[in-house]
């Protein structure tokens, strides 16, 4: 590793997380000077939604999504949808997300649900022509179903499906978001899923607070860990580790309409 600023876009964080609660603002002003230029911010329930707009509001280079994610969709409040709405108006909430379908928690909402509520948001997205951020956690068969049936623009991220369903993802116009794993000693499909998409198709990611990367796997992620995430795409893929920095930060931009 060297010392060289890349230029970072976060597409998919957490910065609302209680684990930001001690050092939260300290964090995001540190962050524009290791580098990062652009950071989109995931609601996944009402309450964080609106935490994502004030950050939004609070930080120049940080933006948001707004939306309910899988594990979220149990017992929403009956105006959940409209108040989906509301927050979408504000002019630096880019997309709906994090939505999507996550069969390993299913006590935390049944498969019935996730769906209904995906299905709504899926709706809304195309109604407003607003991009998705797709969470797809052990649901890809079905998940590809509603892409098929949806045809949303957006991003799956975090993707842990095979180097086929990539290629399908890809085919049907989204992007591929790629974070920690990629670069963990015993990633498989992930290497190969970085190595085989077009550049264009390419987002980088933390999820932070969670998914570190190596050397930081089990410590609390932040948006300059990005840098180990695109040294080993660029490795993966034989280029220089700006190739990757430019062309995902470029395609972060395009993906949410960010000038
Ligand atoms: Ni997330």
């Amino acid at each position: 590793m060297t010392d060289t600023l890349y230029s970072i876009f976060d597409s998919h964080a957490h910065y609302d997380a209680e684990q930001f609660n001690d050092d939260r603002d300290e964090i995001l002003t540190s962050l524009p000077k290791k580098g990062v230029v652009g950071i989109v911010n995931m609601g996944t329930d009402i309450d964080t939604c609106l935490q994502t707009i004030a950050l939004t509001e609070k930080y120049d280079y940080l933006y948001g999504a707004a939306g309910i994610h899988p594990e979220c969709a149990k017992d929403l409040p009956a105006n959940w949808l409209t108040q989906l709405r509301t927050f979408l108006k504000h002019d630096k909430i880019k997309a709906v997300g994090e939505i999507g379908l996550d069969y390993h928690w299913l006590e935390l909402c049944p498969k019935e649900t996730q769906k209904e509520v995906l299905t709504a948001q899926l709706a809304l997205a195309n109604e407003l022509d607003y991009p998705v951020v797709l969470h797809d956690r052990e649901a890809h068969g079905d998940m590809m179903d509603f892409l098929r049936e949806y045809r949303p623009k957006g991003v799956v991220h975090c993707f842990s499906g095979s180097v086929e369903m990539a290629r399908e993802v890809i085919k049907l116009g989204l992007y591929i978001g790629l974070d920690g794993p990629v670069t963990f000693k015993n990633a498989r499909h992930s290497v190969e899923v970085a190595k085989d998409i077009p550049l264009e198709r390419l987002l980088l990611e933390t999820d932070a607070p969670y998914m570190s990367p190596e050397p930081l796997r089990g410590k609390r992620n932040d948006s300059a860990n990005i840098r180990y995430i695109g040294e080993r795409i660029a490795e993966i893929r034989g280029v220089s580790p700006e190739v990757i920095f430019n062309a995902t930060t470029e395609n972060t931009k395009r993906l949410f309409g960010i000038d």
